[in-house]
């Protein structure tokens, strides 16, 4: 499913009492069953310092991993079509524009024009079927 985007907070109550919610210092990007093992990725919006910017989430070897979606060569998007972030093998996240390659664990720059860098990462965590975003 291309281009899926973030769920709206629900509740949940698997959690001991007194626990706090995930949501009050994390932000709800999607279901843990929406990110497949380099299958399609959830795009979301992040505030950075005030500016919204693109960003994705993906499933690679059973852990999911966030980034910008700013490819590390030019400022652009990664995907070619909304949600599309891998490479035909799976292995790679790659960037439609000029072919960049990057490890999906890291966001390391593993070949193409983007030289060395490397995609800016965001901390996402899973809990309770769901995938958050770490709050600053
Ligand atoms: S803009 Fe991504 S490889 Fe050039």
């Amino acid at each position: 499913m291309a281009g899926k985007e973030r769920l709206s907070p629900s509740s949940d109550n698997s959690r001991e009492p007194g626990e706090p919610a995930p949501e009050a210092s994390s932000r709800l990007i999607c279901a843990s069953a929406d990110l497949t093992d380099g299958g399609d990725g959830v795009r979301f919006a992040f505030d950075r310092n005030g500016e919204t910017v693109p960003a994705f989430a993906i499933r690679h070897r059973g852990r999911v991993y966030a980034y910008l979606n700013r490819c590390a060569h030019i400022a652009m998007e990664l995907d070619w079509k909304p949600g599309n972030f891998f490479d035909t093998d799976r292995e790679y996240l790659i960037c439609s524009t000029h072919g960049a390659l990057y490890a999906p664990e890291s966001g390391a720059c593993r070949g193409g024009p983007c030289r060395g860098a490397a995609l800016t990462a965001l901390n996402l965590f899973e809990a309770d079927g769901k995938v958050y975003l770490k709050k600053d």
